[in-house]
């Protein structure tokens, strides 16, 4: 029985088989014949077959039942019994049933319907199979997550949303009003707070929403959001790489013991996921390059509106889908690439001691197309470079005072990284497009519901 309610869970009818109980939901499915009923019931933990049996119920419960349409919402009284070919392992024996309301034209019946109209009634849609395990399976990424790093001396800072700058660059910012004092900014990244909260409690991590107003219309981008990013204090681009591989590791082994049902469900190939073990490949930028030099993979650029391939693939321009996904092909488990040219990358980003011509940078590639499902650095800890930095970037210096005092007073080698929570959901839970796997996606051309 739940502690809360005079009523029981169906993921829980293991445990009082046999016995009279009550089941609340909703009706997903309704088949009959003659003196059979049978009512598939989702109440959230799970479905069940519940069978009314003409002989076992009042006339009036067998007319009920015969009202009931998808999406009507109800309670079932009735007698657990256990059975192997049920869905759940157990069927109810309907011996009463309460209708909340009957629900009028469920506009997402069985068939199949179009992405468009799926994705407009995105309230409803929640509430399917596919959606309904893909939601659990991005809870238990978020429930791995602040496992992991509440199990290794982590402390949670929250950092804020109306920000006063840019952290990820002045192109994606999402501007408001903000009373007397001009305009405030949706955050693109905790980073900068998360660096100042290190300062402070050594490791932390930040977790919440981020805003980017990207134009990019792809598959694996959002306008809001949530990553997790922690950062350490005395933590090198070496210690960072370290971390990253171990929280992802974690995160994967946690999903695959807990979530074989939902896997299941989705026809996810497990067997990839169980290979998700460290150590994982490491490659620097350069190397990287070059292995695009060598498979005859194009850098992809539109020129006069039209796309065109540039080959040998130039040292110093940013990857994208294309080789990213060829770099991957190779590769079971994700893929560290690390040092990229410093004039792709952040202005908080530490150039290599060994080469200026590169920061400490480190992305982390999924396998299966993923695409990049972390990005950190190492962060410049030294003032005079960093000052160099915002001004090359054009940043107003105002704004960085604070930032900058965090280099005025003890500061010290540190590093960080960000986990984009939908890039990992996606991968895992193996759906075809990022908009699945947030419950209310928010998109350039979607933000209804
Ligand atoms: O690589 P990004 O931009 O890094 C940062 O924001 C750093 N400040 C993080 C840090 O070092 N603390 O973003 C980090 C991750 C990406 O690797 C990706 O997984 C995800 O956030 N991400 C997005 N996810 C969905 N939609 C978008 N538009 C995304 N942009 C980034
Ligand atoms: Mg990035």
């Amino acid at each position: 029985m739940s502690p809360y309610k005079l009523f029981q869970y169906i993921d829980k009818l293991s445990e009082v088989e046999g016995k009279e109980v009550i089941l609340r939901g909703w009706v997903q499915n309704k088949t009959g014949k003659g003196k059979l009923q049978f009512i598939q019931l989702r109440d959230g933990t799970g479905v069940c077959q519940c069978v009314l049996f003409r002989d076992n119920v009042s006339e009036e419960v067998f007319a009920d039942a015969k009202t009931l349409t998808q999406e009507s919402s109800l309670e079932i009284k009735g007698t657990v019994r256990k059975e192997d070919r049920a869905i759940g392992g157990y069927e109810i024996d309907v011996t009463g049933l309460k209708i909340y309301q009957i629900s009028k034209d469920y506009p997402i019946t069985p068939k199949e319907h179009g992405d468009a109209f799926l994705i407009e009634h995105r309230h409803l849609w929640l509430r399917s199979s596919r959606q309904h395990a893909i939601m659990r399976v991005r809870a238990a990424v978020i429930k791995a997550i602040r496992d992991f790093f509440d199990g290794n001396g982590f402390k949670l800072m929250d950092s804020p949303i109306l920000t006063p700058s840019a952290c990820e660059g002045t192109s994606t910012l999402f501007e408001t009003k903000y009373f007397d004092l001009g305009s405030a900014y949706l955050s693109q990244s905790g980073q900068l707070y998360a660096e100042a909260s290190a300062m402070s409690l050594g490791k932390v991590y930040t977790f919440g929403p981020t805003f980017r107003a990207e134009r990019s219309k792809t598959r694996k981008h959002l306008t809001e959001f949530w990553m997790v990013e922690p950062e350490m204090a005395f933590f090198d681009i070496n210690d960072d790489m370290d971390l990253a591989e171990d929280l992802v590791e974690y995160i994967v082994q946690y999903c695959l013991k807990t979530c074989q049902k939902e896997f299941n469900l989705l026809e996810r190939d497990t067997t990839k996921l169980e290979k998700v073990k460290r150590p994982f490949h490491r490659m620097s930028y350069s190397n990287a390059v070059d292995w695009l030099v060598e498979n005859n993979i194009p850098l992809k650029k539109k020129v006069d509106g039209q796309e065109v391939d540039i080959l040998p693939f130039p040292w110093g321009e940013d990857f994208g889908t294309v080789q990213e996904e060829a770099l991957m092909e190779q590769f079971e488990k994700p893929c560290i690439i690390h040092r990229y040219p410093s004039e792709i990358k952040a202005f908080y980003m530490k150039r290599d001691p060994d080469n200026s011509d590169v920061v400490l940078a480190m992305d982390m590639l999924g396998p299966e197309k993923a695409g990049e499902i972390i990005g950190g650095s190492q962060r410049e800890d030294n003032i005079d470079l960093l000052l160099e930095r915002i001004e090359k970037h054009n940043l107003p210096l105002e704004d960085f005072q604070w930032y900058l005092d965090l280099r005025r007073f003890g500061s010290v080698p540190h590093s960080g990284f960000g986990l984009g929570i939908e890039r990992v959901v996606k991968w895992i839970s193996g759906a075809a497009h990022i908009r699945e796997v947030i419950p209310f996606p928010r998109m350039i051309y979607r933000i209804v519901p």
